[in-house]
C-alpha cells in the first residue's frame, strides 16, 4: 500500500519565530552567519566555510562571472549555471577566478583616432567615464593616452574632434606597472591626487585601472571568500550527463565546488556521478548533490558521497513542476524532515552533511525560518535575479524597472539534462516559466540589508551563531487570521510601497 505522510506539506509562510531569552549579549554586531559547505567529520574543521548562509541558484539567468564575483565580495559563493557548452563556463569560471580584487579589467577602450562623439556614446553605454585609449582600442592594446570627463567640455568642443587631441597622453599620466599590490596603488592614488590609475604589463599594454572609490569600498567588504591565492572562491553546476567531461575542464578552470544540478536528484545518475568522481578524485573534489525533500532521498546521496545536499522540488517562484507532474513537498516540511535525517546521519557515523534549502524563498524572514529549521544555507534564484549583477536584461514595464528570469525548465533555458532521467534527451515539456522580477539595485546593499534582518531576528531569538539557532528556536504554526494580524490591518496605509515586505 502507498505510503501517506502524517502531516500536509507546509511552507515557510506557515511559520513564526518565537523570541527566545535575549542577553546583553544578543546584539546584531556579536552575530555570526559563518556557515560550513562540504561534509567534515565531528571534531574536525570543514574544508569550506561561507562566511554568510547564501549561494547563488545554478540558472542562466542568475549565476554568471559577474554574479560569483559580487557574492563572493559578500561571502557566499556562486554556483555558474551548466546549460551552456563546456568551454563557456569553464570560460566564466576562469574570468571570475581572474579577477583580482581592486583591479578593474576595462570593458571598453578607444583608439586616438576616434571622436568626442564616439566617447560619448561609450559612456552612455557602459556608464563610466574614465576611459584608456589604446592603439587598437582593445581593452589590452598599447596604451597611449587616457580621457576622463574633465578632458573635454561638451558645450566648447565639436565632437567630430580626434579623441588624440583632448585626452592626456600616455606620457604625461602616472601609471604602475602590473605586479603593483593594491595597497601600494592606493597610495599611489592618494599620493599625485588622482581619481583613477591606470596599470600597464612591461610593453605598456592596458591591464586595469585601481580606483580610489573602489579601494574604499574593498576595505569595508570584510566578509568577502577568498582562497589561499586571494581569489574569489567559485562554484559551478554539472549534470548527470556529460560530468567526464565537463568536471575536469571546470575544476581546470579553477571551480572550487560543484554542485549536481538536477530538479529531483533521488536517483542513480547522481549516484554513478558521485561515484565518478570519487574514483577519480578522491575527496579532494567537492560535489553537491540534490534535489531531494525527504529522508530518504537524503540518506541514499548522503551515501553516495554527496558533500552537502540540496532540498526542494517544486518550490521555486518559476517553478511549475508540481503543477506539470504532481511532484514535490512544501519546503519547510522538506527541509524539517532532511534536517532530521541529517542529524541522525551525524549521530550514527560522525559525519556532519550540510544541507542547503533551494528554492521558496519570498521574505528575508524565510532565510531565518529556513536556517532555524534546520538548513545551513541556502540557495536562491529569484532574490538574486533582481540585482544588477545578474546577467538578465534590465527593462522599463508598465513604468517600473524590471529584470527578466526565467526558469532552466522553460523553453527559453531549455535545460534537459536538468529534468531528463535517462530518456530522449531533449526537453519534452515545460516545468518552469519566463518572467520579470522587480529590479532592485546592487546585490551588496540587497544582502547587507536583509542578512542585518536575520541577524535581528537571530537576536531576538537569544541566538548569535546559525547552530544555536537551529538548536534552540522555537517555531509555531500560524492559523489563517494570524496572518492578517501580522501585516499592517485595520488602519488606512499612508504609501503603499512602506517598508512592510509583504
Ligand atoms: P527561487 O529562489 O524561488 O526563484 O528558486 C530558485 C530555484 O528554483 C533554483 O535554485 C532551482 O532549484 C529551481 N528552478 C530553477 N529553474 C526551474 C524551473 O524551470 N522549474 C523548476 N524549478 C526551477
Amino acid at each position: 500500500m502507498a505510503e501517506y505522510f502524517k502531516e500536509p506539506s507546509r511552507t515557510f509562510n506557515e511559520y513564526l519565530l518565537i523570541p527566545g531569552y535575549s542577553s546583553s549579549e544578543c546584539r546584531v554586531e556579536n552575530v555570526s552567519l559563518k556557515t560550513p559547505i562540504v561534509k567534515y567529520k565531528k571534531g574536525e574543521k570543514p574544508a569550506l566555510t561561507m562566511n554568510i548562509p547564501l549561494v547563488s541558484a545554478v540558472m542562466q539567468a542568475v549565476s554568471d562571472d559577474r554574479m560569483a564575483v559580487a557574492l563572493a565580495k559578500e561571502g557566499g559563493i556562486s554556483f555558474i549555471y551548466g546549460s551552456q557548452s563546456i568551454e563557456d563556463q569553464a570560460k566564466m569560471i576562469a574570468k571570475a577566478k581572474s579577477f583580482k580584487a581592486g583591479f578593474v579589467p576595462s570593458d571598453a577602450n578607444i583608439r586616438p583616432d576616434q571622436t568626442l562623439q564616439d566617447i560619448l556614446d561609450l559612456k552612455e553605454r557602459t556608464g563610466h567615464s574614465t576611459t584608456a585609449v589604446t592603439e587598437d582600442g582593445t581593452s589590452e592594446g598599447k596604451m597611449v593616452g587616457l580621457v576622463t570627463s574633465r578632458d573635454y567640455r561638451i558645450s566648447r568642443l565639436d565632437r567630430a574632434t580626434k579623441v588624440s587631441e583632448f585626452m592626456t597622453p600616455f606620457d604625461k599620466l602616472i601609471t604602475a606597472k602590473e605586479g603593483i599590490t593594491l595597497h601600494d596603488a592606493n597610495d599611489v592614488l592618494w599620493d599625485n591626487k588622482l581619481n583613477a590609475l591606470p596599470i600597464v604589463d612591461d610593453e605598456q599594454r592596458f591591464k586595469y585601472f585601481v580606483f580610489r572609490k573602489d579601494y574604499e569600498q574593498h576595505k569595508k567588504n570584510v566578509n568577502e571568500l577568498l582562497d589561499d591565492g586571494k581569489q574569489y572562491i567559485v562554484g559551478a553546476g554539472i549534470n548527470t550527463r556529460d560530468y567526464e567531461e565537463r568536471v575536469p575542464a571546470l575544476l581546470e578552470a579553477g571551480a572550487d565546488i560543484i554542485c549536481m544540478d538536477s530538479s529531483e536528484g533521488y536517483s542513480e545518475w547522481q549516484g554513478r556521478t558521485l561515484k565518478w568522481i570519487r574514483e577519480n578524485y578522491g575527496d579532494t573534489v567537492k560535489c553537491g548533490a540534490g534535489n531531494v525533500v525527504d529522508r530518504d532521498g537524503f540518506m541514499y546521496l548522503a551515501k553516495a558521497g554527496a558533500d552537502f545536499v540540496k532540498i526542494g522540488i517544486g518550490g521555486g517562484s518559476i517553478c511549475i513542476t508540481r503543477e506539470q507532474k504532481g511532484i514535490g513537498r512544501g519546503q519547510a516540511s522538506a527541509v524539517q524532515d532532511v534536517a532530521k535525517a541529517r542529524d541522525d546521519y551525524f549521530k550514527e557515523t560522525g559525519v556532519y552533511i550540510p544541507i542547503c534549502s533551494d528554492g521558496g524563498i519570498v521574505y528575508d524572514y524565510h532565510m531565518t525560518l529556513a536556517l532555524a529549521m534546520g538548513a545551513d544555507f541556502l540557495m536562491l534564484g529569484r532574490y538574486f535575479a533582481r540585482f544588477d549583477e545578474s546577467p538578465s536584461a534590465k527593462l522599463m514595464v508598465n513604468g517600473n524597472y524590471v529584470k527578466e528570469y526565467w526558469g532552466e525548465g522553460s523553453n527559453r533555458a531549455r535545460n534537459w539534462q536538468r529534468y531528463d532521467l535517462g530518456g530522449d534527451k531533449k526537453l519534452s515539456f515545460e516545468e518552469g516559466v519566463d518572467s520579470y522580477v522587480p529590479y532592485a539595485g546592487s546585490l551588496s546593499t540587497n544582502v547587507r540589508q536583509s542578512l542585518q534582518k536575520v541577524k535581528s531576528t537571530m537576536c531576538n531569538c537569544g541566538c548569535t551563531s546559525i547552530k544555536e539557532l537551529q538548536q534552540n528556536s522555537k517555531m509555531t504554526l500560524v492559523s489563517a487570521t494570524s496572518i492578517v494580524e501580522g501585516g499592517a490591518h485595520d488602519v488606512i496605509k499612508k504609501d503603499v510601497s512602506s517598508n512592510s515586505s509583504r
